[in-house]
């Protein structure tokens, strides 16, 4: 058995609703984890008595303050290639759309992507994945989508799952998302519900596509949802980006787990959601990044929605691991509290993927952690861009100490 103690937390953010209002703080506290799972979360001197040898590991968090590890619930994090040049063509007054109409963006990735080897595409992610890890991220989701055609889908998701087993690495979570960009192939939306679906259910938990005028179709989401369904995928959507096209309504009907971005989602659109249990998944990096209406954090929350925060890290329109960085981002753009924030990373992002072992530190869980460089919790949002993480904690084991 491996025993880790955490004794001398100045401010314990458990984001558990039973400790009170969010984040569920407990001050003075220590946590007492077995084998990887959390045994006592509390008040220090509650803390049960453990015999000197069978303490494995040991952190003194000198008063420092402890959240639970970031539960990233929406990314590309698979791919090869470099579009900074879009980014600069954005700057000096390029679309998005125009970009991709004239065959950049996602398609361009897309060719870069799918011409890489299983191995190129695992040493890119793993760089990523690790940069996330040091920024406190502990579950990370990631999707295919830069194949777009069947092996280089099934080769992305592969690279994700190569990671998936690396215990430095962040728990990964799979998507298989073939409708990203435009396919030119007339048979491409058959030949993904039917090889596609079949190949990818051992491969991920989720599906995706982007429901986007220009990308695909309500009706054609709708046929990759209900084919995906059959091999046990569970349905996510890229909505109501970058224009009101139906996505939020189709993940409604559909019962999907999460309709992500968001941002051109009538209030009726997140109330259906809400009613639905679908969870609503912000992306602030991508909406700052792309201008445009802002991410609709406040407005799920007053429809009654549950509510996630996530980088969407990809080439396009997020480069960004940080998770700190979208608590910022979550305050300043998306109307929420720096708690509502945390809670959003944490426990919000473990709904988005039905993980119910994790994204709060209470007994039962995974101690999966982040140790703070502060005393106090609000520093991971209100420190724009600071080095806020001391150590991280994945199921149990120090992985970054300093
Ligand atoms: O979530 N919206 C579509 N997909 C990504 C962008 C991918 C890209 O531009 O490469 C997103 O923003
Ligand atoms: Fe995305």
């Amino acid at each position: 058995m491996t025993t880790l103690v955490l004794r001398g937390i100045g401010e314990l953010c458990t984001c558990d609703p039973r400790r009170g209002p969010p984040p569920g703080v407990v001050r003075n506290a220590a946590v007492l984890a077995e084998d990887g799972i959390v045994t006592f979360a509390g008040p220090e001197a509650g803390l049960p008595r453990i015999a000197a040898g069978e303490v494995t590991d040991e952190i003194d968090c000198a008063g420092a303050a402890v959240i639970p590890g970031f539960v990233d619930a929406h990314t590309h994090l698979v791919w090869l290639g470099d579009r900074s040049g879009d980014y600069a063509a954005r700057a000096a007054g390029a679309t998005y759309e125009g970009i991709a109409a004239s065959g950049g963006g996602i398609a361009s990735t897309a060719r870069a992507t799918s011409g890489g080897t299983e191995e190129e595409l695992v040493a890119a992610a793993r760089q990523r994945a690790r940069a996330m890890l040091a920024q406190g991220t502990t579950t990370v989701e990631v999707k295919s989508g830069y194949g777009l055609g069947h092996d280089a889908e099934m080769r992305m998701l592969d690279a994700a799952r190569a990671l998936q087993v690396d215990p430095d690495m962040p728990d990964v979570v799979t998507t298989y998302m073939p409708l990203h960009a435009r396919s030119a192939e007339p048979a491409y939306i058959d030949d993904v519900c039917t090889r596609g679906v079949a190949a990818a259910e051992p491969r991920a938990r989720f599906v995706d596509a982007f429901c986007e005028r220009g990308a695909y179709s309500v009706a054609e989401c709708q046929r990759l949802f209900v084919a995906a369904a059959a091999h046990g995928l569970r349905v996510k959507v890229h909505a109501e980006q970058r224009s009101r096209s139906g996505g939020a309504r189709l993940a409604a009907r559909v019962g999907a787990v999460s309709a992500d971005h968001l941002e051109h989602a009538s209030d009726s659109d997140l109330r259906a959601l809400a009613a639905a249990g679908v969870n609503c998944v912000i992306l602030p990096g991508a909406a700052l990044m792309l201008g445009g209406p802002p991410p609709p954090g406040r407005r799920a929350l007053d429809a009654g929605a549950r509510l996630a925060v996530a980088t969407d890290c990809n080439p396009g329109t997020c480069y960004s691991e940080s998770m700190p960085l979208m608590l910022s981002l979550s305050v300043a753009l998306a109307g929420l509290t720096p708690a509502e924030a945390l809670v959003a990373a944490t426990a919000g992002g473990a709904h988005a993927l039905e993980m119910r072992d994790r994204g709060a530190i209470s007994e039962g869980r995974r101690c999966d952690l982040v140790v703070l460089n502060s005393r106090a919790w609000i520093d991971v949002a209100y420190h724009l861009g600071g080095d806020v993480v001391r150590d991280v904690v994945l199921g149990g084991r120090l992985v970054r100490g300093r």
